[in-house]
């Protein structure tokens, strides 16, 4: 075979079969095709596409680039995956929650990228827990525990973690085949028997219309299923950020109001919602495990085994404590009509709280707290947003930004 054919033959909008994927992907990942000529062959699909077939033969060829999770046989495996969103702290508390429910939960996450926070850097928001456990690590925990989070080490997917970091320079980032098969590539990688899908759309999202999200969620669907693995999707507006906190530090703290039975309705919700559906328990089953506090000693204990001390968790507003702690108070009275899940996410960015660039570090204690909730009443003067800011001038600056995002009637 010859890159430059099959990159000439994708930009004419051909089928490539899926032995000629397969052989782009290995030759990429060993050094024999070249970073310009990956580049181009994803340009190429960016503008040509790919069939369902050979969207799913790219998943399997980046997904065999690596080690796959193998387990003894048990309970089912099972997991969820978000395209990301403003205060989506869903992970932290689903996959203790549907560990308690029987199931075996190998999370593997990402980093936040751009407007959208990561998992992993919430978990590192908790002094001591390490993302970074091997695969034979994580297979020893999930025994324990039925649950482990952690990070993509060398060996899991590199073909993707090649292939997106190409991407994320060259303008192929939106590219509906290559987002499913970077995603389904890692996810088929955790040997699931079940997957739910969190499909964004909105303003903090990466899709930004209900079409493109029910898209994407079709193709991802389409992979899973031919490759034998149960795959649901549920689509969620991202209009407004999940819960009422968008930073690391403060969402994990949200995370855990949600694990003792409290915080925010729409997080609970999303939570329950996606949970029913892979742990083959009742939403009143689960439920009540958040209430008793069942899926939080799970998660305390996940803590305390990869590396933190859950008597931590109770003070992380004390340990990641901003130097300024700023109320943004309403202009006038009336009904929240708009929290931009948009603006909110790029003034979490700028407070320092995501990240712009894969090797930037972010800041875990500022961010956003106290966010009222789209259909709320409110009265002139009421607190709509607590800012946790390094500085006066960055105070400023996101309260500009909260005001902007917020739209009262
Ligand atoms: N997340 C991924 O893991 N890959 C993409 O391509 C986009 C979002």
């Amino acid at each position: 075979m010859h890159a430059p054919t099959l990159i000439a033959r994708k930009r004419e909008g051909e089928e490539l079969s899926t032995e000629e994927i397969g052989w782009l992907v290995d030759g990429y990942v060993d050094g024999d095709v070249a970073d310009y000529q990956m580049s181009a062959f994803a340009m190429a699909v960016f503008f040509k596409g790919m069939t369902a077939v050979e969207t799913a033969a790219l998943t399997m060829a980046m997904m065999r680039s690596g080690d796959v999770f193998q387990y003894p046989p048990g309970a089912p495996v099972v997991d969820k995956h978000s395209t990301g969103g403003i205060g989506d702290k869903v992970s932290l508390v689903l996959a203790p929650l549907v560990a308690c429910a029987g199931c075996r939960v190998p999370m593997v996450s990402g980093r936040g990228l751009g407007i959208t926070g990561g998992t992993l850097d919430k978990l590192e928001a908790i002094p001591g827990f390490r993302v970074g456990v091997s695969m034979d690590e994580a297979a020893e925990i999930l025994s324990e525990l039925n649950v482990v989070m952690m990070g993509q080490t060398d060996r899991f997917c590199p073909a993707d973690k090649k292939l997106y970091a190409l991407r994320d320079v060259t303008g192929t980032v939106p590219s509906i085949p290559l987002i499913t098969a970077s995603i389904m590539s890692k996810k088929m990688a955790e040997s699931l028997d079940r997957l739910v899908l969190d499909v964004k759309y909105g303003t903090g999202a990466f899709m930004k219309t209900r079409e493109l999200a029910q898209d994407l969620a079709e193709g991802m669907i389409a992979v899973g299923r031919e490759m034998g693995v149960e795959v649901s999707a549920i689509l969620n507006p991202m209009s407004e950020p999940t819960g009422r906190t968008v930073g690391n530090a403060l969402e994990v703290i949200e995370a855990l109001e949600c694990l003792d039975g409290k915080g925010p309705e729409d997080l609970r919700n999303v939570v329950l919602d996606l949970s029913e559906i892979i742990a083959g328990v009742s939403r009143a089953e689960l439920g009540a495990m958040l209430d008793d506090g069942t899926a939080r000693r799970k998660f305390d204990a996940m803590v305390s085994r990869q590396g933190g001390n859950p008597d931590d968790l109770p003070r992380l507003v004390e340990i990641h404590k901003a130097p300024v702690i700023r109320e943004v108070a309403a202009p006038h009275s009336g009904r929240v009509l708009a929290m931009d899940a948009g603006g909110i996410g790029q003034a979490s960015l700028e407070l320092g709280a995501g990240r712009a660039k894969a090797a930037d570090p972010v800041d875990f204690a500022v961010g956003f707290d106290r966010l009222v909730k789209c259909g709320e009443d409110i009265s002139h003067g009421d607190v709509i947003a607590r800012i946790h800011a390094r500085s006066e001038a960055d105070a400023a600056k996101a309260e500009a930004a909260l005001l902007a995002a917020a739209a009262i009637g």
